[in-house]
Order: structure tokens, then sequence, then C-alpha cells
């Protein structure tokens, strides 16, 4: 087995890391435009609303055959790795996909064991031989924090610094995904007010759930917004994700059922058991109350909204896919739009979508 355990010393990571997040997180940015994307805390408002427009113009160029084939243009000089060394299917492929549709070349290693790490090789000599090749690393690693040490190492230690997106990284943050899910939330909210204002419920295992955490920084952003965590009680929210909003002021509430929160959400975001993580543990089955089934569906709000980051098992009875309320799987569409749209800020590339995309859709 492949080890993946911050095995080299590098000189200063220690002094960094223990940095707190503000003093870390300008390292990140260069020129004023963000380069490694780590952590939710990273975006603002202005950030969030700028890049949701660009995502709605990408989307609009891609509808036609001429579009599709101005932006695969854009970035055809340049290629991306996808390191993804534990289990994906939608952020990959969203990923994937989203590179391709702005032209970008791309490699991928979706095990260590197939990289040279099962010979021995540290993971952060390894990115550093994908940087040799590559121009934009995206990352989803068992570690946490890893994404953040690896962009580190880039950024001092290499002579060809390159970009990482950080994917997924172990049980603390998934950054990308959280701004598929606040564009959901705002594409459903878009003629009731946008997300100021509304309950958000965020249920399941909150505390293993890197989906949950990430949603509820970038949540920060909206005015007026409550968070409703409804969890058993072993698997509520972490104690850094309530102090963030205590420090915030952001409104929360936590709950033993999911009966307790569903007719006051405007959203209803599901999650699953996170038991990859169990040691030992109670079974799936005895979590059922946590789920939604067309039964107890009838006392949620008429026009509130249904969510997950996906993959389900049993949370959401496939009977529920029909109700009108079901955006789960709209969601999942999103997130190749606004993971392209992040690439394509990262480069430098939003200006001339907004510009050139624009008079190029009016001259077709
Ligand atoms: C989530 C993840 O990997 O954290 N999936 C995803 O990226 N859409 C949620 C999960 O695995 O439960």
């Amino acid at each position: 087995m492949a080890k993946y355990t911050f095995s080299q010393n590098f000189e200063g990571w220690d002094e960094f890391k223990n940095l707190p997040l503000q003093e870390r997180l300008p390292y990140f940015f260069r020129r004023d435009r963000i380069y490694d994307v780590l952590f939710s805390q990273q975006f603002n408002r202005s950030f969030l609303d700028t890049l949701y427009d660009l995502t709605n113009r990408i989307r609009r160029i891609a509808k036609i055959r001429e579009g599709m084939l101005w932006l695969a243009d854009l970035h055809s000089h340049r290629r991306a790795m996808l390191y993804f060394v534990q289990p994906s299917t939608r952020t990959f492929l969203s990923f994937l996909n989203a590179c391709h549709i702005l032209g970008f070349r791309t490699s991928e290693i979706r095990s260590m064991e197939t990289s040279s790490e099962i010979k021995g090789e540290s993971p952060e000599d390894s990115i550093r031989t994908f940087s040799s090749y590559v121009d934009l690393i995206v990352m989803r690693h068992p570690q946490e924090g890893f994404a953040e040490k690896t962009a580190w190492l880039l950024n001092c230690y290499s002579d060809r610094p390159v970009p990482v997106v950080n994917a997924g990284s172990g049980k603390d943050q998934h950054p990308t995904q959280a701004l598929l899910d606040v564009y959901t939330l705002q594409r459903s909210f878009e003629h009731r007010g946008g997300i100021d204002g509304k309950v958000i419920a965020m249920v399941g295992d909150l505390k293993r759930g890197r989906t949950v955490r990430s949603l509820s920084y970038l949540l920060r952003n909206y005015q007026g917004v409550k968070i409703l965590y409804a969890a058993p009680p072993e698997f509520q929210i972490g104690e850094d994700i309530k102090e963030f909003l205590g420090h915030h002021a952001i409104p929360f509430e936590e709950h033993g059922s999911l009966e307790a929160v569903l007719p006051w959400a405007d959203a209803v975001y599901l999650t699953r058991i996170q038991d990859e993580h169990d040691e030992t543990g109670r079974s799936q089955s005895e979590y059922s109350e946590f789920s939604l089934d067309p039964r107890n569906l009838s006392r949620m709000k008429s026009d509130a909204v249904i969510m997950h980051p996906l993959p389900r098992r049993g949370e959401i009875d496939v009977a529920v896919d029909r109700d009108p309320r079901a955006i789960y799987w709209r969601q999942e569409r999103n997130g190749m739009w606004t993971r392209a749209a992040l690439i394509a800020t990262i480069f430098g590339s939003d200006r001339v979508v907004s510009e050139e995309g624009e008079r190029f859709l009016r001259s077709v």
C-alpha cells in the first residue's frame, strides 16, 4: 500500500501552517486574482457574483456549436492534471469536462497504486513531478490539508509553480462543491429575492461530510441566512464551524431529527453517512430517520428545494426525484459549468469570455 503521510520536512511549512487562516489566505492569490483554490473562506460576495455571471455566460456560449469551438480554443495551449487518489465520479468527470470545454488537454492519476508513490516516492515529490508537465493541478486527496501543503510547496520550492485546486481534502473541505451548491441555490431563488434571508437545512453526517462544512463557510456571504443542522448527535456539525458562524453572527440551530427542520427550510441539503471513516459503528439503516420519502415530503414548504451533493444511498427515495422541488440532478450538472468558470477565472480569461464571448454571441 502506498503511504500518504507527510513524509518530508520542508523548511518553513510548520511555521506557515500554524499561522491563522486569515494570514495564510493572501499567499494563495496573485496580483489580486485567485491562484490556488483551497478553502471556501477565499471567496467573497463580489467574487461569487462575478463567477456566477461568468458561469451563465459560458453556458450560453456553449449552447451553440460555434460557441463550443470558440471556448475550446481559449486554452488549447494549456494542460491540466487531475490527481484524484480518493474515489470520485461526478467531481472528477465535471472537472475533466470543464477542462475540455475550455480546451485544456488533460492527464490523470486516479490511484496511488498506479503512481510512483507505490515505489515509496513522497506525495510531495509526485506533485512536483506533475508540475513539470502541466499548467494546472486539480486534486482530491484523503489527507486534510494536503492540497494546501501542495500549493504552498509549489509556490515556495518549485521554479515552475502551477495553480492547485482542491477537489476534496479528507473530511475537511470541498470548496468547489460549495461553489456549485451556492450557484444552484442562487438560481433556485432567483425570483424570490436570492439567497439572502433564506433558511438552509443541512442533514446527515455533518461531522465527517466536507460538503456541508464548505457550504457553511460560503453562506457567510449572504445576508440574513439561517442554518438548521439536523443530525444524529454523534454526527453533528463541528465546533470549528459553530465558532465560525458565531464569529460572523450567522444564526444556526442544531436538531436531532429531520422532522424538526423540514417545515421551516427553504432548502434541504441531505448528505450520506460517511461510513468509509467508520472503525466500528451503526449500520446505515439505523439512520433512516434522516431520509426523505413521499411521506415526510409533504411536511416541506411548497416552494422549498431539495439538494444533495451525491452520491446518495437511502437518504432520498427515488420516488422523490419526480417532485418539482428535487433539484439534485440539476445541481450535479451545474458543477461542470461552475468549475469551467472557476478555471477560466484562475487563468485570467474571464474578461475575454465576458467581452469577446458576448460580441461573438451577437454575431452568430
Ligand atoms: C461528496 C464528497 O466527495 O465529498 N461527493 C461529491 O463530491 N459530490 C459527497 C460524498 O461523498 O458523500
